[in-house]
């Protein structure tokens, strides 16, 4: 692991507390049936844009390395940025599990997304930014730092909170007070200002997926799709992965792929290329 230290950064929400709060909750969160489906639909999105293996890839705010290590396995080239060292620490630990081929393709950096090119460089196949921007004040800056460090013709991936449908999660659990209240809330929750407690106990965000379009697209990419993500599990709270987990996956990704679900789903995916 690489460690050129993290400087803090003004754009993050509140910085530090949430990356303490996060890192022992997101592994738990990953394991369920939410996690699962989340991670699989994300992987199966990028193998269908990402050019074929071999290529590198940087994955700005790669966590615990989910899919560090699927795209390692398939022969990427897979870099992780983050700034948060416990989170570092455990996609070490899961990394001493894997095959040594594995291991070799992954490599950590300890830093913001906002420093990558100067941590980095550019030129990358890949780029992937997924269950970052929530965190962040002001998405802009970090969607140019994508675009910037991502190679002519590369593919950026970026997964974010749907702000335009918060109320649904609330709703299908029957907390009637905190739909209303979701409801009322929705012209300012599509400009990203509302805040909401999510299931690890943080505060985040959300933002309209058109608007993060529509700023990936300023910054000189060209929208290739849009995928929905969680529109008929995410009010399933932390129940586990059942035998029909791969029904469950297809049933998920064929609904996100396609209007009016993808629209209402807790997440949006959106794949972008970087224009030449
Ligand atoms: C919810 S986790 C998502 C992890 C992984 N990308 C995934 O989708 O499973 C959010 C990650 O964003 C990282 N993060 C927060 N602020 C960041 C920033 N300014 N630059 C890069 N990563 C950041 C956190 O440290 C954490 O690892």
């Amino acid at each position: 692991m690489t460690a050129p230290g993290a400087r803090p950064n003004d754009n993050s929400w509140v910085r530090g507390a949430v990356d303490r709060a996060l890192a022992p909750g997101y592994q738990a969160h990953t394991a369920t049936l939410r996690g699962a489906v989340r991670q699989r639909l994300v992987t199966r999105a990028l193998l269908t844009h990402l050019p074929t293996p071999p290529g590198r890839i940087l994955d700005v705010g790669g966590g615990e390395g989910t899919q560090a290590r699927a795209l390692a396995r398939l022969g990427y080239e897979v870099t992780i940025c983050d700034p948060d060292p416990e989170m570092l620490r455990q996609a070490d630990e899961r990394l001493s599990g894997a095959d040594a081929a594995v291991r070799d393709r992954i490599t950590l950096v300890h830093g913001d997304g906002h420093d990558a090119a100067s941590l980095v460089g550019g030129g990358w196949d890949g780029v992937l930014c997924h269950g970052v921007l929530m965190y962040l004040t002001d998405p802009a800056a970090l969607l140019h730092v994508l675009a910037d460090v991502t190679g002519a013709g590369g593919v950026i991936s970026v997964v974010g909170k749907n702000a335009t449908a918060l109320a649904l999660r609330a709703g299908l659990q029957g907390r009637w007070r905190d739909t209303l209240s979701l409801l009322d809330e929705e012209p300012r929750a599509a400009a990203g200002t509302v805040t909401e407690i999510g299931n690890l106990g943080v505060p985040s965000r959300g933002d309209d997926p058109h608007q993060i379009r529509d700023l990936l697209s300023a910054a000189g990419t060209e929208p290739l799709a849009w995928y929905g993500i969680r529109v008929l599990t995410d009010h399933l709270g932390d129940t586990p992965p059942g035998p029909d987990l791969d029904t469950v996956v297809e049933a998920e990704w064929r609904a996100g792929e396609r209007d009016p679900y993808r629209q209402v789903a807790r997440l949006y995916h959106l794949i972008h290329r970087r224009r030449p």
